[in-house]
């Protein structure tokens, strides 16, 4: 009895679990369990009186004992168990909530003057980035011998094509493919080769303009922009056209808003002049009618080259253009969602 005792104790310690405990109460106490055979095997004739009733006594003992160590394992493990089988989740913890990315000023400034030029009729045209020699330079009346090569420098590629250096290099293509008249505007990404500062990147966006019909007069230049700009400032805008030299325009001008910080009184935004250069524009050129195969003794037109990146700058209060591109979350997330 003594043996069986002790080798129940070290069954029952190793018993970690309900059914290990279990296990070990089939052993012991089970039908064919050791205790229980224990009576069965021993044969009681051979026994006194008085042996019988030391060995009845000791038996119960011993049943006893088991029973009770048995009953208490099982609570033991019976507690331990949530534990163990825990998954480690903790609702008391705070959640990890999901953030939506938000859209960058530039792409809230083009989607705003999609919507306002759509309102005006005209096509969102979709515009190529990577451009043939011809479309960005030579159909928009800049010679390969012209200077102002020169001062949109860009990143060539090894199949004779470049990364253009502004969206005007569409302005053959869209009136090859969609005929005359008509309105259009294409924005989009363009490239220079530029020494990058807080006003110069090699990377901005432009949004390109171009109306084509029968009298077409600086006039409706003028309103067209008026418009754009009011919607887009949320409120009545002064411009001004000053002679702007480009190649591909003539007249050509750039046009000015009044400093809307100062009302034209002069400010460290519009460098004290009241005025802020914001888009230059024109009439189109003969020679760009022309080779797109329009007559410009029939048809004018006029074509405006809206600074995409300046105008988020404007609006949004951007001091530095390299915070555009530089792709820091923190700068990011200070725009909205969605429009
Ligand atoms: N393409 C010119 C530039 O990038 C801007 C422009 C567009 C000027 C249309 C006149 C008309 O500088």
């Amino acid at each position: 009895m003594q043996t069986i005792k002790e080798q129940f104790a070290a069954d029952l310690a190793a018993a970690k679990t309900a059914e290990a405990v279990e296990q070990v109460r089939i052993k012991y106490l089970g039908k064919k369990g050791s205790i229980t055979t224990l009576a069965k095997n021993t044969d009681f004739r051979s026994l006194s009186a008085e042996e019988k009733r030391s060995f009845g006594s000791r038996l119960n003992e011993l049943k006893n004992y088991a029973e009770e160590a048995l009953a208490a394992a099982k609570e033991t493990a019976a507690n331990a168990a949530p534990a163990k089988k825990s998954t480690g989740l903790d609702l008391t913890l705070p959640g990890t909530g999901r953030t939506l990315g938000s859209l960058h000023p530039i792409s809230l400034i083009q989607m705003e003057l999609e919507s306002i030029f759509q309102g005006m009729g005209f096509t969102v045209v979709p515009s190529p980035e990577c451009e043939l020699e011809f479309y960005n330079f030579d159909a928009v009346n800049i010679p390969s011998d012209h200077p102002a090569r020169e001062m949109q420098d860009t990143y060539w590629l090894k199949n004779q094509m470049l990364m253009r250096t502004h969206t005007s290099a569409n302005q053959v293509r869209t009136m090859q493919r969609l005929g005359v008249p008509l309105r259009a505007i294409f924005p989009g990404r363009c490239f220079r080769n530029e020494a990058v500062d807080p006003s110069h990147e090699n990377t901005f966006y432009q949004c390109e303009g171009l109306v084509v019909d029968k009298n077409i007069s600086v006039a409706n230049l003028i309103a067209v922009m008026k418009t754009l700009l009011s919607e887009i400032f949320h409120r009545d805008v002064t411009v001004r056209l000053r002679p702007g030299f480009f190649p591909f325009v003539e007249p050509g001008f750039e046009l000015d808003l009044r400093c809307l910080l100062c009302e034209g009184e002069g400010c460290s935004t519009c460098h004290g002049t009241g005025w802020i250069e914001l888009i230059p524009c024109g009439l189109i050129h003969p020679k760009v009618l022309e080779c797109a195969g329009v007559d410009p003794t029939v048809y004018s037109g006029f074509a405006f080259g809206a600074g995409l990146t300046r105008l988020a700058m404007m609006k949004f209060g951007i001091p530095d253009i390299r915070l555009l591109n530089a792709g820091d979350v923190r700068f990011n997330e200070q725009f909205p969602t969605y429009v």
